[in-house]
């Protein structure tokens, strides 16, 4: 069944989004498309999340999901130093660009990802993979020391097995971990893409140490049949024999 198509969710703004006749909508030209393809057409269709997206302007249905998260829990603060791994095609960065008022000249936002990003007014965006050599140094220099936060909604290309999928995930999510223990300064967040009862007990005990306080969080705008979920961890103690501060 399409995502939407029965059930009556509600979109972040808090309205019902079911159709009035509680119909799903059907794309035209299905003709000729994989059966994958035309589900996921559909679904898009009559996703309200997509649809609100578009609404706002964002250029991703995920910025909807970082605004409903940041809405509830107020992580983003004026003029903060964010880092965003895995930053196409920018919708997180067209939300934090306006919630850290970036527009105003203070605060810095830099994100990166292996693809190509349009520009989006308030953030340095560069063309890399957070694993190569020299990336960390490149966006320290670019966010002109440390950060007060680093988000990852990096995301590896599905191959449709699940347990390979979850591996690529957790092992990108392992990396932003250790990204962000080298770049963020104390008291700094950590936000990221993981898998529900994904993250292992070393991982989680490693995140534990590092931060204060580590939250698993869903948004509504994250799929319900989807074993996606963020990690938030506030307040970063980075390891006593830390020296790149
Ligand atoms: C779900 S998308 C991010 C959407 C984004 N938050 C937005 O709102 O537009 C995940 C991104 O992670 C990127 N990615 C995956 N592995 C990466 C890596 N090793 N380094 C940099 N980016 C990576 C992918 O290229 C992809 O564009």
């Amino acid at each position: 069944m399409a995502e939407g198509s029965g059930r009556d969710k509600k979109g972040s703004s808090g309205r019902s989004y079911r159709s009035k006749a509680g119909l799903t909508r059907q794309p035209k030209k299905m003709r000729g498309r994989k059966p994958s393809s035309q589900r996921w057409l559909t679904r898009q269709l009559n996703d309200p999340f997509v649809a609100e997206a578009k609404k706002k302007g964002y250029r991703s249905r995920a910025a909807i999901k970082l605004e409903q998260m940041d809405g509830k829990h107020k992580f983003l603060k004026p003029h903060m130093r964010v880092v965003d791994l895995g930053c196409a095609p920018g919708g997180w960065l067209q939300y934090v660009a306006r919630e850290c008022r970036l527009d105003a000249g203070k605060g810095c936002l830099v994100g990166i990802d292996l693809l190509e990003t349009d520009p989006v007014s308030g953030a340095d965006i560069m063309v890399g993979d957070i694993n190569e050599e020299g990336v960390l140094e490149e966006v320290a220099t670019r966010i002109g020391g440390k950060a007060d936060a680093v988000l990852s909604d990096m995301a590896a290309a599905t191959t449709g097995h699940r347990q390979t999928d979850h591996l690529r995930t957790m092992a990108l999510l392992e990396l932003a971990l250790d990204f962000a223990g080298q770049i963020l300064q104390p008291g700094g967040l950590f936000l990221a893409k993981a898998f529900r009862g994904g993250a292992d007990a070393n991982f989680m005990k490693l995140l534990n140490e590092r931060f204060e306080k580590v939250r698993y969080l869903k948004p509504d705008a994250s799929r319900a049949e989807s074993v996606e979920t963020y990690l938030l961890a506030t307040g970063f103690q980075p390891p006593e024999n830390d020296e790149t501060g």
